[in-house]
């Protein structure tokens, strides 16, 4: 029987991109009401990797006991699984191949009536074109950089936010003690939210995000008038694409093998070393990394995953396919996912986080707000 036309009794469900807090709480939301409706679950291993290559696992009910609160994904994820965008190495070297069909194939192959991806805007872009080629596609939202536009707000986040924030405040700490300006990298690409929320969060002095370019002469003053004022210590939370106006992103890595080449980092470095260079001021710079990316989901992430995975197995049943389910303001609603993939949500010069922020003395390093 064509997939399509029977009730659904069986899915597929994958974790693709950078991992991030809540992504197990997603798969067991998404699992154990499935097994309730009778459904058998089928979990990709290491994303799209996985569907093009054929590698899964039965998932049974005691596979998503005891997950809710762990970090990472007992299936694996991967940023190199492209389908459609797949690497494969020659003797010549590594070409980049369409290997779309045999993620078909396998679809089919498993008898699977609908795969559920669980992603950021790159997975959500692949599960688009293969909902294009046929599947049954139903998504759900993660990223710590929380830059999908269709939704308030991404799973893994604030967990994201919850790192930057418990860092600021060890930082300030020690910063205090010695009297240095402390430069702290947090992650998020082409969108500030983890700097902006982390930033606010953590009580910092200046935050630097792609969306508002800065000036170095802003920056350098701003430290010394805090110093001038009698506060030994300042705080700089950097964006890894934070860049001076005019300038670029650091871009640290290119590789075509990734969805997305580019591999950012070395802002602060960069800034820490201008801020002693042009004030005397002592300093150092801290990457964070993927420490955000690692550990337990705070409690709204839990929530927020666990809303997500029951809300899109309720749409796989309902045969609402080629959809992602969403946050907006307090409710989870769905949306189309080449809606969710049209515009990446970006910081805006005048939104409420960053007027809080620079009503409380936070400078984003530019005289234009
Ligand atoms: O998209 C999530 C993210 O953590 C970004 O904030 C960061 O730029 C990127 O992934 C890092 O990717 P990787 O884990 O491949 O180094």
């Amino acid at each position: 029987m064509n997939a399509r036309n029977r009730s659904v009794k069986r899915i597929g469900v994958l974790t693709g991109g950078g991992d991030c807090p809540g992504l197990n709480a997603v798969i067991r939301g998404v699992a154990k009401p499935a097994h309730d409706y009778g459904l058998s679950v089928l979990g990709i291993l290491d994303g799209f990797e996985g569907l093009v290559t054929g590698r899964g696992m039965e998932l049974y009910n005691r596979d998503v006991s005891g997950i809710l609160a762990s970090g990472g994904t007992i299936l694996g994820s991967s940023n190199k699984g492209d389908p459609f965008h797949w690497p494969e190495g020659t003797n010549g070297g590594t070409i980049i191949v369409d290997k779309s069909k045999d993620a078909l194939r396998n679809y089919e192959a498993w008898d699977l009536d609908v795969l559920i991806a669980i992603g950021g805007d790159g997975t959500m872009s692949i599960a688009n074109r293969l909902s294009q080629m046929g599947m049954n596609i139903v998504g759900v939202p993660k990223t710590i950089d929380n830059d999908l536009q269709a939704t308030d707000q991404t799973f893994g986040h604030d967990s994201a936010v919850f790192v930057v924030s418990e860092a600021l405040d060890r930082l300030h700490t020690t910063a205090s003690s010695h009297h240095r300006v402390m430069v702290i990298e947090a992650m998020g690409r082409y969108a500030g939210w983890i700097a902006l929320n982390g930033g606010i969060a953590g009580g910092a002095d200046i935050i630097l995000i792609p969306e508002i370019p800065f000036e170095w002469e802003v920056i350098y003053n701003h430290v010394l008038k805090r110093n001038m004022m009698g506060k030994k210590f300042s705080i700089v939370c950097a964006a890894e694409g934070a860049k001076p106006k005019g300038g670029e992103m650091i871009v640290k890595k290119i590789d075509e093998k990734r969805t997305d080449p580019i591999t950012l980092g070395g802002i602060a470095e960069l800034v820490a070393s201008n801020i002693h260079e042009n004030t005397g001021l002592e300093t150092r710079y801290t990457v964070l990394g993927h420490l955000q990316r690692g550990g337990s989901p705070t409690p709204f992430d839990r929530i927020l995953s666990t809303k997500f995975g029951t809300s899109a197995i309720e749409l796989a049943i309902k045969k609402k396919f080629g959809r992602m389910v969403a946050l907006k303001g307090t409710e989870i609603k769905s949306v189309k996912i080449e809606e969710a993939i049209a515009r990446q949500k970006l910081v805006q010069p005048n939104d409420q986080a960053v007027k809080a922020a620079s009503a409380v003395g936070v400078s984003f390093g530019t005289k234009d707000l």
